[in-house]
């Protein structure tokens, strides 16, 4: 047994030595302004499309890879989010905003199908299957939450001629709280379950304790030329901590990563690939930061980000102390950290107008960039019962390049139907240099059945966020930022409905109860009772004592009918 082992040890390295570079992750961590750290891992694999149909895994999970190919799936992407993003504070989003949902839940997927009857049928299973395995409502994404967005999703893998049999699918669940349970299937996905490497640091009081937090599954085929077909799953998680509030309760001057999620980093994952260093920071280059033994700092010649090599077996953390402060000469920021990124676009959505007959939607799309252009699909999926008056859609700019009439360029629009489906926007448009857009319209609000509404029906329902997807810039002289697809999404809303008094039954209940015992008890009294004058009464007894004397002699006089 013990020489079987021994030959087997090494041949299992040798094998993961092989595979190494096929899976990696990494942690970045940046520290932003007013004492937050954003954290983002990131967790990546290939598995050849080969060994995939021939149920061989590898690397992709079981489960989720048994789902996918009952279904027909091509490509998927799922988030869970939490919170908003501060653009105003901290500049622009991790990932261009690719790996961000609206609030609650979002799914959307290209299925492969014949009809659309197929594909929907399809969907269903998948949202369902999903459900069960990331312990979300998913399965209440439903046809009256589900749409098949136009203009604003591309694939973003390599599909050859299947993609004129793809349908995309796309659904919202704003109303879902992520939580735990949702964040410990995410973890059994990956290769190292949360054991080892940096997805030991994640824990669910954490996370879910962030200011913002994201949550994202990427599946996508990709054909590099000259080699062979891979399936590439991805999965991330963004977060926003606040140092202060994390650390607590040993507040001090400076931070450290244990300190921040409550543990150390158990060593890195066996499987990963040795050559990506697991943890790296963006501080500038004068900040020291001390690591604990075992650790290998390589900085990156830029001057704003360095990295962590970690030895495999050791627990890692690291200590960033406070800048030095003078009193004479106060620090600046750009020694602290690195100052953020100036976002593409800033977008804020709320409701205008008053009562519970109608109301409006205004999205304030501001372009803070003095030379550049930028060019968006702007979409909506709106519940049915928000009845979308098209004709007062109207964009207003202001700003510096005067008034422009083309601000909208194309409009796709699917009305939606009473219980059937919801509605559908989606706007082509575009925001000139240093302006902002002014996007409004106004809709109607339905009542509901009264069974159609929620236990908690006075605290509204919750309206999906719009998804903005910034096109690439056509301009050869555009930003890098501006050259490929970026996103972001703005806050979901509160609509309140006219809502009927669910309290009045429990009100009509209680006052004919009321009555009905105030009538019945004065309609018994003079039913029942007797007036008799004081002399025609029984014979006064008094006391105690007449009492026990009349009692004896009502026995007497039973027991005496038993003699007899
Ligand atoms: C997976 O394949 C893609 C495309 O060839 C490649 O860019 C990537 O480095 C590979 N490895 C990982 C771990 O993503």
């Amino acid at each position: 047994m013990r020489s079987f082992l021994s030959y087997l040890i090494p041949l299992l390295f040798l094998v993961f030595d092989v595979f190494a570079s096929d899976y990696h992750e990494q942690l970045n961590l940046k520290p932003l302004p007013q004492s937050s750290l954003l954290a983002s891992f990131n967790f990546r694999s290939n598995t050849t499309l080969t060994q995939f149909a021939a149920h061989n895994f590898r690397y992709f999970p079981r489960s989720l890879g048994q789902i996918l190919q009952h279904v027909g799936t091509r490509e998927l992407h799922l988030r869970f989010s939490l919170g908003r993003w501060d653009a105003e504070s901290w500049g622009a989003r991790p990932w261009d905003g690719t790996k961000e949902g609206g609030t609650g839940v979002e799914l959307w997927a290209w299925l492969e199908a014949d009809t659309e009857e197929e594909a929907d049928h399809k969907w269903l299973t998948l949202t369902n299957a999903l459900s069960g395995l990331f312990c979300a409502s998913l399965n209440f994404i439903d046809e009256t939450r589900t749409t098949r967005p136009v203009m604003s999703f591309r694939p973003e893998g390599d599909h050859g001629p299947a993609i004129d049999r793809m349908h995309l699918l796309h659904g919202v669940l704003p109303h879902e709280i992520v939580c735990t349970e949702n964040l410990t299937p995410f973890l059994k996905l990956l290769p190292c379950k949360g054991k080892a490497g940096i997805s030991s640091l994640l824990d669910g009081h954490k996370l879910f304790d962030a200011t913002w937090q994201s949550m994202a599954i990427d599946i996508r085929p990709l054909c590099p030329p000259g080699q062979e077909c891979v399936l590439q799953i991805e999965q991330t998680i963004d977060m926003v901590l606040d140092i202060e509030r994390s650390k607590r309760p040993r507040a001090g001057e400076e931070w450290s990563l244990d300190q921040l999620f409550g543990k150390y980093l158990k060593g890195t994952c066996p499987l990963t690939d040795p050559d990506v260093p697991p943890v790296c920071i963006q501080v500038p280059e004068r900040r020291d930061i001390f690591s604990t033994g075992g650790a290998v700092e390589i900085k990156n010649p830029n001057g704003l980000s360095r990295c962590y090599q970690i030895s495999p077996e050791r627990d890692f953390s690291m200590i960033l102390p406070r800048m030095p402060r003078d009193g004479d000469n106060p620090k600046t920021t750009a020694d602290e950290h690195v100052q953020p990124g100036t976002p593409l676009l800033y977008a804020e959505r709320s409701f205008t107008g008053h009562g519970q007959e109608r109301g409006g939607v205004q999205s304030i799309l501001t372009n803070p960039s003095p030379d550049t252009e930028v060019e968006f699909v702007y979409m909506e999926s709106l519940p049915w019962f928000m009845r979308v008056y098209l004709h007062t859609l109207k964009a207003r700019v202001e700003g510096t390049s005067g008034a422009k009439d083309d601000l909208i360029e194309e409009i796709y629009y699917r009305p939606a139907l009473d219980r059937a489906r919801g509605t559908q926007l989606e706007l082509r448009m575009r925001v000139p240099p240093a302006s902002t857009v002014f996007l409004t319209y106004d809709f109607e609000k339905s009542v509901l059945r009264y069974t159609e509404y929620p236990p908690d029906a006075n605290r509204g329902f919750d309206v999906a966020a719009s998804i903005i997807t910034i096109l690439p810039s056509t301009s050869p002289n555009a930003p890098p930022t501006l050259q490929k697809t970026s996103n972001l999404r703005t806050t979901s809303l509160l609509l309140s409905l006219p809502t009927p008094d669910f309290s009045m039954p429990y009100n009509v209940i209680i006052f004919t109860s009321t009555a009905i015992a105030l009538a019945f008890g004065g309609l018994y009294n003079i039913l029942v009772r007797r007036f008799v004058g004081a002399d025609e009464g029984p014979e006064e007894v008094g006391g105690l004592r007449g009492k026990i004397a009349l009692l004896v002699a009502k026995l007497k006089s039973v027991t005496k009918g038993k003699v007899d």
